[in-house]
């Protein structure tokens, strides 16, 4: 009886009788229950806390009981719905089944029946919650050998994982791109006890600044101009998980301001909302620079940098432990081969040297894209050789000598000169690209999302999707 008192349940039904007596049944079982007379206060309180059952009269005056399913799905998909319908609406049950509920009762019903349900639907529920643990326990080997290297450096990492992941310390990933920052942060997350919990990544680098707290905090209905809905955000999202902020260090001053109450509190509000909204979330945060030097220069707040940086992990660049690099040069070729279902290659001696050599700007995803290349340009032939490595077999292209801007009697203007520069290395990176995006982020050793939002940022606009699908 004990886990009863866990379960929520909340009965939705416009007759005042009709709730009374299922409430009573359901309390007499022993669990917890609320009600709510009309579809609109039933929305808004799921949208408030997250029932285990949801029992809900189908026909109801203003939202429908279909609009519950819905609403209650989106937002806790592990919601069980189970739908009570008036004579003659089966075809409506059976339709709210393919959506997603979990079961229907015709009225009437024995509520000795109804009760029944319940316990069915919660226990299958908790196995499927088993089954995902089983799951999640080969996820944790599979995102552990889903990191190759076995140099002292990496293997430092892996005891950091292993320890970190069983606390909820913060934790900070600093290393260059490239280097596998956010393969580590899914490590942390799914080795830990929150694994069954989501793992939500925001990108504070690829989301424009002025969406960032939406996204990171979600709004209520008109909280602004096209706020038609309440939103939730990934905050909330990350409920009992993890959640994951990539590059960190490019989150503006006054959002800093709000992460810190949160990492501190443990609570926000949406905006536009003054509701205090409590959430246990565990953070792992991640950047490419040295945030410390950005805290130094006054770009990022000092109290941030050190509630941020509880455990700090530091990932070396590859060129620091190119040890690692044959390993890992075996490892995609496998992965590219079976990608593209081709025989297994063979890579040569004098390529891995090579590639042992080369310095590796932009470090593992360089190394990931340079064999996926050769993979797939090497047609039939089996050994991988120096030429199918242009990046380090072709003289090694040197970059533009800086040290010849002159600085004029009358200064020059900083920022201007790099955001030219900038734009100049965008707009050529996509010329020899032919304006495929993603080519063009790599031949800068960048990341798509962070050279979208760079277009975006010059007002040579990318569609949405383009983003997020990153
Ligand atoms: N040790 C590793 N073993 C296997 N794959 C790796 C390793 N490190 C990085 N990778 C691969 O390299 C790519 C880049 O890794 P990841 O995205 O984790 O880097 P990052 O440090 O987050 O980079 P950025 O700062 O640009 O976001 C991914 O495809 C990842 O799978
Ligand atoms: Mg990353």
């Amino acid at each position: 009886m004990e886990r009863k008192k866990d379960v929520k349940i909340l009965v939705v039904d416009d007759e005042d009788y009709m709730r009374e007596v299922v409430r009573t049944a359901l309390e007499g079982a022993g669990y917890e229950v609320e009600e709510a007379g009309d579809g609109k206060t039933a929305v808004a309180m799921i949208r408030q806390y997250p029932y285990n059952v949801i029992i809900t009269d189908l026909r109801l005056p203003g939202l429908t009981g279909e609009v519950i399913l819905e609403e209650a799905l989106a937002l806790f998909p592990e919601t069980i719905v189970i739908l009570m319908t008036g004579f003659g609406n089966i075809q409506s049950a059976v339709e709210a089944i393919r959506k997603g509920a979990y079961d229907y009762l015709p009225k009437p019903f024995q509520l000795a029946e109804l009760v029944m349900r319940v316990e069915k639907g919660l226990e299958e529920h908790q196995l499927k919650s088993e089954n995902r643990m089983l799951r999640g326990e080969l996820q944790e080997k599979y995102s552990f050998a889903n990191i190759i290297g076995s140099s002292a450096a990496m293997q430092n990492i892996y005891r950091l994982i292993r320890v970190v992941a069983q606390k909820t310390s913060t934790v900070l990933i600093e290393g260059e791109t490239g280097t596998g920052k956010e393969l580590i942060a899914k490590a942390i997350h799914y080795s830990g006890p929150r694994k069954d919990q989501p793992l939500v990544s925001v990108n504070c680098g690829a989301i424009p600044s002025n969406l960032l707290e939406d996204e990171l905090f979600g709004h209520v209905k008109g909280a602004f101009t096209n706020a038609h809905q309440h939103r939730i955000g990934r905050f909330e999202q990350a409920n009992h998980g993890t959640l994951f902020l990539d590059e960190v260090s490019n989150m503006p001053m006054d959002l800093q301001v709000k992460l810190l109450r949160v990492l501190q509190e443990r609570e926000f509000q949406r905006v536009g909302s003054a509701t205090t909204i409590k959430v246990d979330v565990r953070i792992v945060a991640a950047t490419n620079g040295n945030l410390l030097e950005q805290v130094e220069k006054g770009d990022f707040r000092g109290d941030l940098y050190y509630r941020l940086n509880v455990i700090p992990i530091s990932v070396p660049p590859l060129r620091q432990r190119r040890d690692d690099i044959p390993q890992l040069v075996g490892h995609f070729i496998e992965k590219y081969c079976a990608e593209q279902q081709l025989r297994l290659k063979r890579v040569s001696h004098d390529a891995i040297r090579a590639l042992m050599g080369y310095e590796w700007p932009g470090n593992v995803r360089q190394l990931e894209n340079s064999v996926e290349m050769a993979v797939a340009l090497s047609g039939d032939r089996d050994l991988l050789d120096l030429e199918d490595f242009p990046v380090v077999s072709r003289r090694p292209s040197k970059p533009e000598k800086f040290d010849t801007i002159e600085i004029p009697d009358d200064g020059i203007h900083f920022n201007t000169m790099i955001s030219e520069l900038e734009r100049k290395l965008i707009l050529q990176s996509l010329q020899i690209a032919r304006g495929n995006k993603k080519r063009a982020a790599s031949l800068l050793h960048l990341k798509r999302t962070t050279f979208v939002e760079k277009l975006r940022r010059m007002g040579m606009d990318a569609p949405d999707e383009e983003i997020a699908e990153a």
